[in-house]
């Protein structure tokens, strides 16, 4: 069989800007994307620039782009029809080619060796197997740069943020007891609190090395050496007797203060869920609205909705800073509000929150006693029969966007949910946008320690909502609101800022 692979081609010397190639080659099942491109180089072009030396996953020399991934061509199998490109964000020399100077430079500039502090005679010394586990992980890094080509913090602050393939390689020192320099404050110093924690890095490391999960373990070693950002140690310290990480804006009242604790269903019962509201959404003037949808879309779909007023910040806000120890009593609180209600699930509106309660709650006091969903999650999957019925077109909203927040889409695993959701309302358009799962840069705190990086990644995202022409951008997380909701103010882009929530519920009125 014949395949077709275009490969994107670049001589600095003659173009102006990189063009596609494509090439026709004899597609065989079981061949690697390497294989395709040295039978482009031994066959049809001598011209194509590119690298690779192990054929075997292990020197890391072979990475680029396929069909948009990141990924080592010597383990990619081939398809019939692909596109072959250089890594991004690394300067590129020729072809496929990328340059890693200024990358190893820096590396070196780390001191990236194990630092010893031995007195003469002293030794041999015994490391613990938690710690050996640790940073033997950062020991397999093969230095392929995936996870630096997908990362977007890396391209917004290049010369700031190390990236997290420079950070796995200092963890490899940090979780080694042996190492005698003060390697916390070095990882800071070269941005550990930029990392969002999106964990887009993590879907494409060839070693499963879980970089952002290495990065999540370094904060926590950074936290406890006493290096938490200044912008948000005032929040460490009170939040955990607070309950909430924003305040009430003064002669305001919050959603909870305001709301029955039992909304009941129209019509027959199909049993009770409790609602999981989250600080911001309860205490922000403009995103309560989001809990009054959800309310009011549950009931109608005939759920009872029970919103305990005992409830509190679900700990995000220090579990994503390296604090996670200290959220242990708003755990406990948030338990004891839900428990024993004979509820048939957790529903929650904040994908953030909704991501601490499945993956952070068990760890901080054992297997919960109720199951956790997304609203879009469970709604997808409950919405059936009559209450689908009761869906109608939106006045006004005949095209939308969907952005998938971090914490929802790689943190749950839920992508096409609020997308089927949103297709069930009639007249209503769905496009999608370039990169809708790239991180809007509200996680990680990052818009608190560091304003202009956040506000550099949500431009850049406001930018991909507005080449749809959608009418409004929708998404499940009140922090990617609130992002989005600033950029596309100060681009002077008349796009709303949706909740999936809020157009079921607006979807509803009509009926
Ligand atoms: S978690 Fe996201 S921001 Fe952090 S290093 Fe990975 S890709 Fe970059
Ligand atoms: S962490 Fe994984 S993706 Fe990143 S450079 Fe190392 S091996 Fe490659
Ligand atoms: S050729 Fe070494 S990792 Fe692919």
């Amino acid at each position: 069989m014949t395949g077709r692979v275009k490969i994107l081609r670049f001589d600095p010397e003659r173009d102006a800007a990189p063009k596609w190639r494509e090439y026709e080659y004899p597609y065989e099942p079981g061949m690697t994307v390497l294989d395709v491109v040295n039978y482009v180089y031994r066959h049809l072009d001598g011209t194509l620039s590119f690298s690779y030396s192990c054929r075997n996953s292990h020197c890391g020399l072979c990475s680029a782009c396929v069909d948009g991934r990141p990924v080592l061509m010597c383990r990619e199998p081939a398809r019939p029809e692909m596109a072959v490109e250089p890594l991004r964000n690394v300067p590129v020399v020729r072809d496929l080619q990328v340059d890693l100077d200024a990358y190893t430079r820096r590396e070196d500039s780390l001191r990236t060796f194990l630092e010893r502090v031995m007195e003469r005679g002293q030794g041999p010394e015994q490391v613990d197997m938690e710690a050996f586990a640790a940073f033997r992980v950062a020991s397999r890094c093969v230095r392929c740069l995936n996870c630096v080509s997908r990362c977007p913090v890396y391209p917004a602050d290049p010369h700031g943020y190390a990236g997290p393939a420079m950070l796995v390689r200092l963890a490899r020192h940090l979780f080694d007891p042996r190492d005698g320099l003060n390697r916390e404050l070095v990882a800071c110093d070269e941005g550990l609190y930029e990392c969002t924690g999106c964990g887009a890095c993590s879907t494409v490391c060839p070693h499963d090395l879980d970089p952002s999960g290495v990065i999540a373990g370094m904060k926590v070693k950074a936290a406890r050496a006493g290096l938490l950002p200044a912008a948000v140690s005032d929040l460490a310290a009170t939040l955990p007797q607070a309950g909430s990480a924003f305040p009430v804006p003064r002669g305001r009242t919050t959603f909870l203060q305001d709301t029955p604790e039992v909304v009941r269903a129209r019509g027959e019962t199909r049993g009770t869920v409790g609602l999981f509201v989250g600080c911001l959404i309860n205490t922000h003037p403009r995103l309560r609205r989001v809990a009054e949808s959800a309310v009011q879309v549950l009931s109608a779909a005939g759920w009872e909705v029970v919103i305990p007023s005992g409830q509190v910040c679900c700990g995000l806000p220090l579990q994503e800073v390296g604090l996670g120890e200290r959220a242990t009593s708003l755990v406990r609180k948030n338990r004891d509000a839900f428990a024993g209600l004979g509820l048939d699930a957790v529903v929650t509106i904040c994908s953030g929150c909704g991501h601490t309660a499945k993956t952070f709650w068990p760890t901080s006091g054992g297997t919960l006693p109720f199951r956790i969903y997304d609203f879009s999650e469970f709604l997808a999957q409950s919405l059936d029969g009559a209450a689908r019925d009761l869906i109608g077109g939106v006045a006004g909203l005949s095209s939308v966007t969907y952005h998938d927040p971090c914490t929802l889409s790689r943190g749950q695993g839920v992508r096409e949910e609020p997308r089927r959701l949103l297709r069930l309302v009639p007249g209503l358009e769905l496009r999608e946008m370039a990169e809708p799962d790239r991180c809007c840069g509200g996680g990680g705190e990052v818009p608190l320690t560091n304003p202009a990086l956040a506000e550099a990644m949500i431009s850049h995202k406001a930018g991909m909502v507005g080449d749809t022409g959608a009418q409004a951008v929708v998404t499940a997380c009140p922090t990617c609101m609130r992002q989005f909701a600033g950029a596309l103010q100060k681009k002077r882009l008349p796009i709303e800022v949706l909740h999936v929530a809020d157009v079921l519920a607006r979807s509803l009125e009509r009926r």
